[in-house]
């Protein structure tokens, strides 16, 4: 029995160490060559190349090392019978959702009102309000729930938007009903996964459905948004502004509009953070399960692609 890791340099080193303390009695590599693939049982992944799983006949469990699994989801090579769970993490849910707050509080104070009054050493006290905002949740799924709740909890006025229909402390619409959401909301949290269904969701004509001026942060993924179309939404109002975590094209490229645009926010895709120790906890205890025939909280669905 081995276990395999296939990931980016700056992840994989961090949970080596973290596997390497918690589980030393399984072998790991790290990388996709091994001389017995048949042994690898277990793969942890993030942005792999496609294709690269093949070699792996015997693989009872594919973990994903982040919250999404479209990377995984992507590849057709994939036997349905193997399956892939992720990190459902309360400390992710945490750096995700103090994430989203900042976004959300410096566009309640016009924090960035002031930064531009503060190069011009004005002393703006009464120029810039408290913005009145209602603000929408698109994907109240494990991260999505926890900033809404805690922006509910905090005295914020709170609308969740989930293709399923579920129970919540603040108002919340599914299925067939997202106009009605976009209609009433003026600041829009975009935390859903990426699939087929999401892909270039955030275009012109799904911001002409919003009624008020919006402000847009997204942390779900690049694939979601279509940047012509914000920037086009920006220029006509559709948008007030917008604090973005992910793009089309990551990093993203030193020409692209967006980073100079004074009404953009940008950072590079660090919206919520892995947390090695706890998650490779979880790639064990799901392989446990795996080993037992029990169920997997953590499993993705294949057929919804999240
Ligand atoms: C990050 O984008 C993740 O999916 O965890």
């Amino acid at each position: 029995m081995r276990f395999i890791l296939i990931a980016p340099p700056v992840p994989s080193q961090k949970w080596k160490e973290q596997f390497e303390k918690i589980a030393p009695e399984i072998p790991l590599t790290i990388g996709a060559m091994t001389d017995r693939p048949e042994e690898v049982v277990c793969a942890m992944v993030w942005k792999q190349k496609k294709g690269v799983l093949s070699p792996f006949k015997n693989l009872k469990l594919i973990f994903s090392m982040g919250a999404g699994v479209d990377h995984i989801m992507e590849d057709d090579s994939i036997p349905h019978h193997i399956p892939i769970c992720r990190v459902i993490d309360p400390q992710m849910a945490f750096s995700m959702s103090n994430y989203i707050l900042m976004a959300v509080l410096n566009h309640h104070r016009s924090f960035y009102d002031f930064q531009r009054a503060k190069q011009k050493k004005q002393w703006a006290q009464f120029e810039f309000g408290e913005k009145e905002l209602k603000i929408g949740v698109l994907g109240t799924g494990f991260l999505g729930m926890d900033i809404a709740t805690k922006l509910d909890a905090l005295g914020f006025s709170v609308v969740g938007f989930s293709t399923t229909p579920k129970e919540t402390s603040f108002p919340s619409y599914s299925g067939t009903q997202l106009d009605s959401f976009l209609s009433e909301i003026n600041v829009l949290i975009c935390i859903v996964p990426y699939t087929p269904k999401t892909q270039n969701l955030l275009n012109y004509s799904f911001f002409q459905k919003l009624k008020n001026p919006t402000y847009l942060i997204n942390v779900s993924r690049g694939g979601v948004q279509v940047e012509k179309d914000i920037l086009r939404a920006l220029d006509e109002g559709l948008l007030n502004g917008t604090f973005l975590d992910v793009f089309e094209e990551e990093p993203l490229p030193k020409k692209s509009p967006l980073w100079d645009h004074p009404n953009i926010q940008i950072t590079p895709h660090i919206a919520s953070l892995t947390y090695p120790e706890q998650s490779v906890r979880q790639v064990l205890d799901c392989f446990e399960r795996v080993e037992k025939g029990l169920p997997l909280p953590q499993q993705a669905d294949r057929k919804r692609m999240y």
